[in-house]
C-alpha cells in the first residue's frame, strides 16, 4: 500500500465544544493535509509542512475546498432492519411485530444475511459512516455475515447476535443457554479479529426472562472487554410492560443494574423517559445513554432532554437506530437532534454536532485513541465533506462566513451527496461498486 497524502480544509475536535464561538476546542487546518502509512494516520498539519513527508511514490488525493474530518460514528442501529425503513403508523410495540420481527426471521438464510450485510457497509460508508454498533438478528448467521463485510472493508465495527427468549414469534426465539452458548462462540470467533469488536445483546427487559438477563450478567463478567447493547425507556407502554415483568426493580434502569449490566461499556438505546433517580444511576455507572433523533420522532416515542443527562454527569451519544430511525445519514440525524433539543429550548451548536459524531461519540465507545479525531497514531478512517454538494447549500454557501456557519449548513442540508469520499483504513470506499441482489446471487 504506498503512502498516502490527503488534502482539504482540515478539521478535527480536540475536546467538547462549550459553545459556538469555542474555538479551542478544535483543530482547522484551512490548507490542511493528512499523511497515512499502511492505514494509520503519520502527521497531520499544514499541507506546506506534511508534504514534507512526501516521497515521489507518495499518492496525493486533493479534495480542496472540502472539509477533511474523521470518519462519522453511529452508535446505535439494527443491520437486519436495512429494508425495513420506512414501516408505516406504528409505535414501538406494535411496529416490532408488525414489521421488525417478520423481517429479521430472513437472517436465518445465511445468503440473505451476506447480501443485506454486504449493502448495509456500503450505505454507511457512502454516508460518511466508518464505524457502527449495531444489533443482528438472533442467529449467528447474521452475525457471521456482518463481521465478515466489515472484515472485508476494513471497518471498525460493533456488534452482537440478539438474545430473545420470550415475547417474540418462536423463529426468532433463543433460550438462555443457547443464547448464552451462542454469544460464547461468536465472541471467540469474532471478538478482537482485525477491528472486530462484540457486543453482548440483551435485545430488552421485554424479549428476556430472568433466566436469560442472568447468563446476560455472565456473559458480560466474563468479557469485560466487550460492550453491552440494549434498550431503555423509548416508549410509554414499553415501560409499563417492562416493569411488570421486574415487579422487584425500582424502575426499567434498575432491572438492567440488578443484572448488572450497567458500566462503562454499556451503550442504552434511547433513555427518553427517565427519572432523575435513572438518569444517576447511569451517571454512577457511567453506562451511556443513546439519542436516536430520527427515530424518536419516527415513532412517536419522546424527546431525548439532553441538558438533564448534562446536569447529572451522565455520559450519552447519538446515532441514527435505523431501521426506526429514518436515515443512515448521520448529518441528517444531528438536523433531526437540533430540531429535537431546540423543541425542548436546548441549543445544540455546529461544532457540538460534529463533535458527537466524531470524538464525542468515540468517547462514548471508550475508542478515542483509534478513531474520532486525526492525529498521529489514529487508524485513517476519514471522512470529506463538500459544503456544497447540492445547488441550494452551493447557494446558500454564497453568503456563509464562519466554519460555524458552514457546517450547520451541511448538517441542516446535507446528506449523502455531501459525502466527496469516506477512507477506511486509508483506502478510498465511496465509489466502490454497489452489488445488486442478482449479482449477489
Ligand atoms: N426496542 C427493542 N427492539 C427495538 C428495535 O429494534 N428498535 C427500536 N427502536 N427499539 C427497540
Ligand atoms: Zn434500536
Amino acid at each position: 500500500m504506498r503512502d498516502l497524502l490527503i488534502r482539504g480544509r482540515v478539521l478535527t475536535f480536540l475536546k467538547e465544544p462549550q459553545g459556538i464561538d469555542d474555538t479551542a476546542s478544535y483543530r482547522f487546518i484551512e490548507d490542511g493535509a493528512v499523511f497515512v502509512r499502511s492505514g494509520k494516520i503519520v502527521h497531520i498539519g499544514p499541507y506546506v509542512d506534511v508534504a514534507k513527508q512526501a516521497g515521489p511514490d507518495t499518492e496525493v488525493a486533493d479534495h480542496r475546498p472540502h472539509l477533511v474530518l474523521p470518519g462519522l460514528i453511529d452508535t446505535h442501529l439494527h443491520f437486519p432492519q436495512t429494508q425495513a425503513i420506512a414501516s408505516y403508523g406504528a409505535q414501538l410495540l406494535e411496529w416490532l411485530n408488525t414489521y421488525i420481527f417478520v423481517e429479521e426471521q430472513k437472517f436465518k438464510a445465511p445468503e440473505h444475511a451476506a447480501f443485506i450485510a454486504g449493502r448495509f457497509m456500503d450505505e454507511l460508508l457512502s454516508n460518511g459512516t466508518t464505524t457502527a454498533a449495531a444489533y443482528c438478528s438472533v442467529h449467528p448467521e447474521s452475525v457471521d455475515a456482518f463481521f465478515a463485510a466489515a472484515e472485508e472493508r476494513d471497518m471498525l465495527m460493533i456488534g452482537g447476535k440478539v438474545m430473545m427468549d420470550r415475547n417474540a414469534p418462536d423463529a426468532l426465539q433463543d433460550t438462555s443457554q443457547k443464547g448464552y452458548d451462542e454469544t460464547k462462540a461468536l465472541i471467540a470467533r469474532w471478538h478482537g479479529r482485525g477491528r472486530a469488536h462484540y457486543a453482548i445483546t440483551p435485545r430488552f427487559a421485554i424479549t428476556s426472562t430472568p433466566e436469560q438477563m442472568e447468563m446476560s450478567r455472565a456473559l458480560a463478567a466474563e468479557h469485560p472487554d466487550c460492550y453491552v447493547q440494549t434498550h431503555l425507556s423509548e416508549n410509554r407502554d414499553e415501560i409499563t410492560f417492562a416493569t411488570s415483568l421486574y415487579p422487584e426493580a425500582k424502575d426499567y434502569t434498575d432491572i438492567y443494574a440488578r443484572y448488572e449490566l450497567l458500566g462503562r461499556k454499556t451503550l442504552l438505546g434511547h433513555c427518553i423517559h427517565l427519572s432523575d433517580r435513572e438518569i444517576s444511576a447511569l451517571a454512577e455507572t457511567e453506562a451511556v445513554g443513546v439519542f436516536c433523533p430520527t427515530s424518536n420522532l419516527f415513532l412517536g416515542s419522546g424527546l431525548f432532554d439532553r441538558d438533564r443527562f448534562d446536569k447529572l454527569g451522565a455520559r450519552h451519544a447519538v446515532a441514527t437506530d435505523v431501521g426506526a430511525g429514518t436515515s443512515f445519514s448521520m448529518l441528517e440525524t444531528m438536523d433531526e437532534a437540533y430540531k429535537v433539543l431546540h423543541l425542548q429550548g436546548q441549543r445544540l451548536s455546529p461544532l457540538n454536532s460534529f463533535y458527537m459524531m466524531t470524538l464525542g461519540n468515540a468517547r462514548a465507545l471508550d475508542l478515542e485513541d483509534r478513531i474520532g479525531s486525526l492525529h498521529a497514531g489514529a487508524d485513517a478512517d476519514i471522512v470529506v465533506l463538500d459544503s456544497r454538494a447540492k445547488p441550494a447549500m452551493e447557494l446558500r454557501m454564497q453568503v456563509a462566513s464562519s466554519l460555524a456557519e458552514e457546517l450547520f449548513i451541511v448538517q441542516t442540508m446535507g446528506d449523502d451527496r455531501s459525502v466527496a469520499e469516506v477512507y477506511v483504513a486509508g483506502k478510498p470506499m465511496k465509489c466502490r461498486r454497489r452489488q445488486t441482489k442478482a449479482q449477489a446471487d
